[in-house]
């Protein structure tokens, strides 16, 4: 009865480090679910890899005078380093430079073509007669026509968020010179988007469970006309176009081969496993489901562009779900990694336990809306709510059985109704929190169980064990055992959001194997059984101190 779940994972551009907004808005959630889908013993196959075409890289590698090549085996060096601190797992985080992806985005757009749905045409791109060269999507910056943002590039406006073409720039410039770009004409392969109107309307309202934001921008983009869209670029860096005729200094547009990253790291993963037909448990299975973690930035490729590849392509799985976040904020303005707004993932790790950043993170998702994270509300997050709450019950329980009980698991003996109560309760958070995080609600399922926490914190409080340890025995052991046994619930609950210390606290609690031995279930220790070693799980900011010595 196991699922097979994609959990499919915006690809960065390898052109800078990513920040927090990054991170809280695909790869942290990404990870969430997908930790609890292989918990509750699914299949995953969570793949994505660095984005390492188009102009974002190139227009990096032309500002330090280095090669492509240089600066995405710089950053994608950086993002596995990061991954690892954070324990985001993948089943595969590769990168759209192998051959293999080169192979299967050949291998689409030439199904495209010779189905119909790719054509050539003669288009008017902005051309920089100082530097002798296209200029295409990011090499052009100018006025957004939708928006009037004055910073918007070439290919997507950061104020508005739409898609651009760099001729719609009003007052373009050229990045290469600062001159103003003439218009030449020059021949381009075109997607006829147009042709899948109606196939993609009529799929996303087979859709259910979407967020709102997503599905209306979605149904909004086909209602104002889907528009062909050149599919490559006058660029020489990215993959060969498998078609003839359009001649030289020319490759497929980093946007049409990214999506196909998807596909391709799963035949990747597939082969590397020895099982090279394995990812068609997920691609070519009705009863898959697929999730796509992205930003709202990324939504039109994902729910539209994508899709109309992949119906054109015929036989491939659709998106289940695309549950994209909104922009995270700092001090107002989005976070960007190509403006430098908002911490680094490596800034964020220096100052903070990877386990405690989730969690500020995972509390403060943007799931409905554009959420402000400040400094101050990570700080918040983690002393008054992880470690008031969470980290504080874990300690008072552990350290008790430790000095009542020599740290071994007593017998519950005779219990009562409070008892009872408790014990239901985080029984019964682990399966909300479950509910919620299959419905993408993660920031609810956080909140599920940290409100358990919170009530089985009031129950110390009312049966004060540290009180009855002295007078009553079997007393103490019936709270205690109660207290741990509901700890080992919300141990599993918290489990995707805090990998790290989970794992700590399954050891602390003497059980054998991992986490995921175990699996989402509520279990109950077994009486007998000796503590591990117990000590702290999290460190108040406060004292911890934001930021380490400069290095
Ligand atoms: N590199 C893009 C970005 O950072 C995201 C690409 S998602 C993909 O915005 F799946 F299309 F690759
Ligand atoms: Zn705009």
């Amino acid at each position: 009865m196991s699922r097979h779940i994609l959990v499919s994972v915006a690809w960065p551009y390898a052109s800078g480090s990513r920040h927090l907004g990054h991170l809280a808005g695909a790869y942290l959630p990404a990870d969430i679910f997908a930790r609890y889908h292989r918990l509750a013993g699914n299949r995953v196959l969570m793949v994505s890899g660095s984005d390492v075409h188009g102009t974002p890289i190139t227009v990096r590698a032309d500002e330090e005078g280095v090669t492509p090549q240089e600066i995405v085996d710089r950053y994608h060096a950086e993002f596995v380093a990061g991954w690892d601190d954070l324990a985001v797992q993948w089943e595969l985080f590769t990168s759209t430079g192998t051959p293999n992806h080169h192979e299967v985005t050949r291998d689409i757009f030439s199904r495209l073509h010779k189905n119909g749905y790719i054509d050539r045409r003669t288009s008017e791109q902005f051309y920089d007669p100082e530097a002798g060269r296209f200029l295409p999507d990011r090499y052009v910056e100018g006025t957004c026509p939708h928006c009037a943002y004055r910073e918007a590039r070439g290919d997507q406006c950061d104020g508005c968020g739409r898609t651009l073409d760099p001729v719609d720039l009003i007052d373009a410039r050229s990045k290469l010179s600062g001159a103003t770009p003439v218009i030449r004409e020059t021949d381009h392969f075109y997607l006829r988007l147009s042709d899948f109107s109606e196939r993609l309307a009529d799929w996303l309202h087979t859709r259910k469970g979407w967020r709102k934001h997503v599905m209306n921008f979605s149904l909004g983009w086909i209602e104002e006309g889907l528009q062909d869209r050149a599919i490559t670029r006058d660029i020489d860096w990215g993959i060969d176009i498998p078609v003839e005729g359009l001649g030289e200094g020319k490759k497929i547009y980093v946007w049409f081969d990214a999506v196909i990253g998807y596909l391709s790291a799963s035949k990747e993963w597939s082969r590397i496993r020895g099982t090279p037909d394995a990812w068609k448990d997920w691609w070519k299975n009705p009863e898959a489901e697929h999730y796509y973690f992205i930003g709202k930035d990324n939504i039109p490729f994902h729910t539209i562009i994508w899709p109309a590849m992949l119906l054109g392509y015929g036989g491939l799985e659709l998106p289940t779900n695309v549950p994209a976040n909104q922009y995270v904020t700092f001090k107002g303005g989005k976070a960007s990694a190509s403006r430098g707004i908002g911490l680094t993932i490596g800034e964020a790790l220096d100052d903070y336990e990877p386990d405690s950043l989730r969690y500020a993170l995972a509390a403060n998702l943007p799931e409905n809306s554009d959420t402000e994270i400040s400094g101050k509300e990570i700080d918040r997050r983690i002393d008054e709510e992880l470690v008031a709450t969470w980290g504080n019950l874990v300690n008072r329980v552990l350290s008790m059985t430790v000095s009542v009980f020599d740290g071994r698991i007593p017998e519950a003996g005779e219990t009562g109704p409070e008892d009872r109560k408790a014990r239901a309760a985080a029984r019964q958070a682990l399966d909300e929190a479950a509910a919620r995080i299959e419905r993408v609600e993660l920031r609810a399922g956080l909140r599920t169980a940290m409100e358990a926490a919170g009530r089985l914190n009031a129950y110390l409080n009312a049966t004060e064990p540290w009180k009855t340890a002295k007078t009553d025995r079997a007393r103490t052991a019936a709270v205690l055992k109660t207290a741990l046994d509901a700890i080992n619930h919300l141990k599993t609950a918290l489990a995707p959001y805090l990998p790290i210390t989970s794992e700590r606290l399954h050891s602390m609690l003497g059980l054998p194997g991992t986490l995921a031995d175990h699996g989402w279930a509520a279990v109950d220790i077994p009486p007998g059984t000796t503590l591990g070693a117990v000590s702290t799980l999290y460190r108040k900011v406060e004292t911890a101190g934001r930021g380490r010595p400069p290095k």
